[in-house]
């Protein structure tokens, strides 16, 4: 399941995360899910694995030019204007000449939001990353930042699932025809309490599937929505790969729509912007 960009960008809508996974356990990981048949793959600087996941896509033999590559700019780096720079050495430690999508982890506060962009389109334009874009921006720091360049802004990585709206960011990254990619897009396995809930256990028996891949199958019927779990088990990475053949119904996504919870946003580090959704004192 592919999601075209206007530039010509064919995303996998289905990807595997990689926080929290390093070394060997992460070059595993990564083989493994391609091998299942994952070909889009999620890393940050932050992460500390972009060498294991380097290796990973190696050892998997497939094609580089077969698999999507998303790699994202830590803030100390945006906010030194070292951003391509950056975005280099990640390329050093995957061992490519090209990610496929750059992105910058999170907005700077205290720093103009053009200014932060700006940096991000030279690594386009440098040829180090096909496409580019943000993550963790506001609504009102997504429209700065597009009114900010002339190179196009492809994609958007939050934080979504059932607990939480993203109804207004989600409208405008398909009003300006970005990807939208869920972050923590099963509320955090069993760190969250998404798949313990009673709505989601519901839809899983009728449907005859795992609260999993009931709630990755949600994501994936909404327009322009990529969704990117993470899973260090193969028992897992192929639950979370066997959600193509069959469909939710409106009802079932209806019900999984009804468990927003006006604090369902489950990561605000202190550096977080402020947020449109999800966290109670702003509701
Ligand atoms: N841009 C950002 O700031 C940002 C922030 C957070 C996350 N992300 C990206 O999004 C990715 C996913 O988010 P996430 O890692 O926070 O959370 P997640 O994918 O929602 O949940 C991961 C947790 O779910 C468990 N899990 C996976 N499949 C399962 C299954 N079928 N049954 C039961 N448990 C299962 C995993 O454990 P096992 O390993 O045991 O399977 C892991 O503990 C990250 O890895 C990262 O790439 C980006």
């Amino acid at each position: 399941m592919l999601y075209h960009t206007t530039d010509h960008a064919k995303i996998p809508r289905l990807g595997l995360g990689t926080w929290e996974l390093r070394g060997d356990d992460a070059a595993y990981a990564v083989a493994k899910a391609i091998e299942i048949g994952y070909r889009h793959i999620d890393t940050a600087q932050a992460y500390e694995n972009e060498e294991a996941v380097g290796r990973g896509i190696r050892d998997s033999g497939v094609p580089r030019d077969e698999l999507f590559v998303t790699t994202k700019i830590w803030t100390d780096r945006i906010e030194k204007e070292e951003v391509v720079g950056a975005l280099a050495e990640s390329l050093d430690k995957l061992q490519m000449d090209q990610v496929d999508l750059t992105l910058l982890h999170w907005p700077v506060n205290d720093m103009p939001i053009d200014a932060q962009v700006s940096q991000l389109a030279a690594c386009k334009t440098s040829g180090k990353s096909k496409l580019i874009g943000v993550s963790n921006y506001n609504q009102e720091q997504l429209l700065t930042a597009l009114a900010a360049t002339d190179e196009r802004l492809s994609a958007i990585q939050c934080e979504y699932h059932p607990f939480l709206d993203q109804d207004p960011i989600l409208k405008t990254a398909r009003g300006f025809d970005m990807l939208f990619t869920s972050y923590s897009p099963i509320g955090r396995g069993a760190k969250g309490e998404l798949m313990e809930n009673a709505g989601v256990k519901r839809v899983a028996e009728y449907r005859g599937k795992t609260p999993t891949q009931v709630i990755l199958r949600w994501h994936l019927q909404q327009a322009n929505v990529a969704a990117i779990p993470k899973s260090s088990s193969e028992d897992h990475l192929r639950e979370n790969f066997d959600i193509f053949g069959w469909d939710l119904t409106a009802t079932d996504m209806k019900t999984l729509y009804g468990l927003i919870k006006p604090d369902g946003r489950m990561i605000n580090p202190d550096w977080s912007p402020k947020w449109d959704t999800g966290v109670a004192e702003a509701a």
